[in-house]
């Protein structure tokens, strides 16, 4: 029977309770199906300090002794469970001293560990990840499409750590997804990475025309209508490219609606510091400037994060028809979000040019 789940636990920052967390989340989860918690803190080794029962084999077997993972499951003992409440729970430990090629191991060995997590039977598989971003913890994220985020929101830099991990994640996600494997461009449509770029390129480039002129119309105008009309613009061409999207839809189709996004995106970006930088006293700028940039990269994470979410919900990479099937939902969904976005910054209210000017004469 296929894994049902592959669980990931990680954090941006160490020492913040993964493991904690990962032991006591594995054992609850126990409750429901079994379950393995693989240490993949290869270097400290943390869960077999924290489950004191002797352990027969580890993942040194595993690399070293080539065992089968399976044989690796640790389980409690009498002591600790006497009454065997906790036996649909196991771990696999990392190994005891720092061996230099499980601690840091490479491409040959990240894969055999994969394909053995894989094809373990059991239930659940809970991930105790090591702290921090190296290739051995982001190689991991992306393969499951759920996972376990833990910081500290008293700890700001723990916090900052967290949102540098989803964003390493996304991006890893994104190379998976435009790599030259990737379903859309090689199954579904047949291009090169290069050439793909290169049609992407109407929307992309936009920006390098609009901008300037943006830019120069946002004073005459107020910024809050081209902002309107900037994201009017990409709900328009996400909806156009949704409508348009089959496997078999042809390159052309989807120019005027590439061109209509990337000028509306330049529409939105090039006013934007400007209208919340004005609509707030002098003495508040850092604070809406800070803010502004924390909530539009929230945005970022979750507007990837959800959409993500319904595309593997409604479609998936199985064929080319599910992976438009869910690219287009997707599309539409945000296309939808953006209109709602195009209303709110339409009922900006300005502030005038006076009431700015004695703003400012009272901050001086
Ligand atoms: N919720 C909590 N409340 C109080 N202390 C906690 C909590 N969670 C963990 N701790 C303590 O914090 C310390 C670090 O926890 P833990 O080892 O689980 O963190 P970690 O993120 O796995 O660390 P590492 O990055 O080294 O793997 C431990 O001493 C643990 O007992
Ligand atoms: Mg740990």
């Amino acid at each position: 029977m296929p894994i049902k789940r592959i669980i990931p636990v990680s954090s941006g920052k160490g020492g913040v309770g993964k493991t904690t967390f990962a032991i006591n989340f594995s054992l609850a989860l126990s409750q429901y199906g079994r379950t393995v918690l693989v240490d993949l803190d290869t270097g400290t080794s943390a869960i077999r300090n924290a489950i004191d029962v002797p352990i027969a084999k580890d993942l040194y077997h595993f690399f070293r002794r080539n065992e089968p993972l399976d044989a690796c499951v640790t389980r409690l003992d009498a002591k600790l469970d006497p009454e065997g409440r906790y036996r649909n729970f196991g771990f696999i430990a990392g190994p005891m001293h720092l061996i230099d090629e499980i601690t840091n191991f490479g491409a040959g060995h990240k894969a055999k560990l994969i394909a053995a997590i894989n094809g373990l039977d059991t239930d659940y598989v809970i991930l105790d990840m090591r702290a921090g971003l190296d290739s051995n913890v982001i190689d991991f994220l992306p393969f499951s499409n759920s996972g376990i985020l833990i910081f500290t929101p008293h700890l700001p830099s723990a916090t900052l750590a967290a949102s540098d991990i989803v964003k390493a994640i996304l991006f890893r996600k994104l190379r998976l997804v435009f790599s030259r494997q990737s379903p859309f461009f090689q199954t579904v449509q047949g291009y090169s990475p290069l050439g793909s770029g290169l049609r992407i390129l109407p929307w992309t480039a936009m920006p390098i025309f609009v901008a300037p002129i943006a830019g120069a119309l946002s004073d005459k105008i107020g910024g809050h209508i081209l902002m309107g009309v900037g994201l009017l613009l990409q709900a328009v061409g996400l909806a156009w490219i949704a409508e348009v999207s089959t496997p078999t839809s042809p390159y052309s189709a989807v120019v005027i609606p590439f061109i209509l996004s990337g000028a509306g995106m330049a529409l939105f970006f090039a006013p934007v510091a400007n209208v919340v930088l004005s609509s707030v006293r002098p003495e508040e700028e850092g604070q809406a400037s800070g803010a502004n940039n924390a909530i539009r990269e929230l945005g970022g994470v979750f507007g990837v994060a959800v959409l993500a979410a319904v595309f593997s919900h409604v479609g998936g990479y199985q064929t080319s028809e599910t992976f438009v099937h869910g690219l287009t939902t997707a599309v539409y969904i945000g296309g939808a979000l953006v209109a709602v976005g195009a209303v709110a910054a339409a009922l900006i209210k300005p502030r005038r040019a006076a009431e700015r000017a004695s703003v400012a004469l009272e901050a001086t």
